[in-house]
């Protein structure tokens, strides 16, 4: 009997707060494959701008930023929900590039055409190598189109702000559903309309929509896929 090996590249795209992340952690844990979430590299560059104040209109000054930056990803070192750890000039930004002016801004600097090419490069990379669920929003479009599996995960923006919601009252953090959900709204007009690599499924990608499905309920579906 032949035995089918997993599909070796896997690329996951979708919305912002769609559980891409959480369902790409489980499965490259349990495929024993290299989690990547590209989104970590478009927060790094935004956090650095903001840091030194750059001006973040002047796509060139921003292109340059996303070239020369050094963005350190490793293994998570602590136990504290984090999928990687980000060290940027050797200071751990993991959270701080999660705080809520980075979430107002990574939408417009992921949109330059410049930032994505210096960004996708080394994402590509990295995928060629294999054995790898890549995470993010124009992985199977653009970043890896060889993909082995192309898993498109969806809900809808109430969903996905409940989720959220959610996520940081467990936090003990105070939360407005109604903001965050205006939020997610903007953010996912900013991400798929813009010129390059906008928000879509790939032609050949599976799309799951997640509204009436649990965490677990997904990764079985996309296991199945796997076999
Ligand atoms: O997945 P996230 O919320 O951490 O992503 C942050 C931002 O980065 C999001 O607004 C879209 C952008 N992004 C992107 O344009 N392309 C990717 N491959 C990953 C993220």
């Amino acid at each position: 009997m032949i035995k089918k090996t997993p599909p070796s590249i896997i690329a996951l795209d979708g919305p912002a707060a769609s559980g891409k992340s959480t369902l790409g952690r489980t499965l490259a844990d349990t495929l024993g494959y290299l989690f990547f979430d590209t989104g970590v590299m478009y927060r790094a560059v935004t956090w650095i701008a903001l840091q030194h104040d750059l001006n973040l209109s002047d796509e060139a000054v921003i292109t340059e930023l996303a070239q020369k930056a050094q963005i350190d990803i490793q293994p998570p070192s602590k136990n504290d929900g984090r999928a990687c750890d980000v060290i940027i000039g050797g200071k751990d930004v993991t959270w701080d590039m999660r705080n809520d002016e980075v979430d107002a801004n990574v939408s417009v600097v992921s949109a330059y055409a410049g930032v994505r090419q210096a960004l996708s490069e080394q994402q590509r990379r990295i995928g060629l190598r294999g054995r790898v669920v890549m995470v993010g929003r124009d992985i199977g479009t653009v970043v890896l189109p060889e993909a082995d599996l192309k898993v498109y995960l969806d809900a809808s923006a109430e969903e996905r702000a409940k989720r959220r919601f959610d996520e940081i009252i467990a936090r003990g953090d105070p939360a407005d559903y109604e903001e965050i959900l205006r939020k997610v709204i903007e953010r996912d007009r900013i991400d798929s309309t813009r010129a390059v690599a906008p928000l879509r499924p790939a032609d050949d990608a599976v799309i799951i929509d997640s509204d009436k499905m649990n965490a677990e309920q997904v990764v079985a579906r996309v296991m199945e896929l796997c076999k």
